[in-house]
């Protein structure tokens, strides 16, 4: 029998609440034995991350880096960015994430974060403790080649920030906003 969506989601249309044990996903990559169980972004956690977020929208793209079935990437329409996109390693999740973002204007690819080509836009990036530290790394180093190529304002958003202290390795990090469960950084290497 199909399950009924939870609230979030008969909200915005989507099912994404079933959480994913990363063991059953068939991840494809060098990452996968990093990655963590897919559970879904409580829609109050997002708006509260985002309410004192004093950025202007219309130049930044949302980039989850880990986005599962892309429900972060439905709420992220509340605010006018300039694009929304997810990345996502899962082949099955994306599919999933596809049906969900049907009605919406943001997209899923599939890829590693870790060697995803950045927008050269502003950015708002999304985690909720997508893999572990050595993933992170990667894709501090790929943010980091980036800023030297295209420098530009980059903020992180960080739910359950189980690698906080890998990000604050970097100097050209640094945490803006903490709640008990997520934080703020700001990235700049100007
Ligand atoms: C905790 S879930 C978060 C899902 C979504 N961001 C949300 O908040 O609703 C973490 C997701 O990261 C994905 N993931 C893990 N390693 C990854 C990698 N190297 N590249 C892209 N996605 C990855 C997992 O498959 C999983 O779907």
């Amino acid at each position: 029998m199909a399950r009924r969506p939870d609230r979030s989601d008969r909200a915005l249309g989507i099912r994404a609440s079933r959480c994913v044990a990363a063991k059953t996903l068939d991840l494809p990559g060098p990452n996968a034995a990093h990655a963590q169980d897919y559970q879904p972004t409580p829609p109050e956690i997002l708006d509260d991350m985002m309410v004192d977020l004093d950025v202007a929208f219309e130049r930044y793209a949302f980039v989850d880096l880990g986005a599962g079935k892309g429900r972060v990437l439905c709420l992220a329409e509340a605010w006018p960015f300039a694009g929304i996109i997810g990345v996502e390693l899962s082949p099955a999740l994306v599919r999933e994430a596809e049906e969900n973002l049907a009605a919406y204007r943001g997209r899923i690819v599939q890829a590693d974060a870790a060697t995803f080509a950045l927008p050269a836009t502003p950015l708002v990036l999304f985690l909720y403790n997508p893999f572990g530290a050595p993933v992170v790394r990667a894709v501090l180093d790929n943010l980091e080649r980036s800023l030297e190529t295209n420098p530009r304002d980059v903020r992180l958003l960080y739910f359950e920030p189980v690698h906080d202290a890998v990000l604050r390795e970097r100097w050209w990090i640094e945490p803006e906003q903490a709640a008990p469960r997520w934080t703020r950084y700001r990235a700049r290497l100007m």
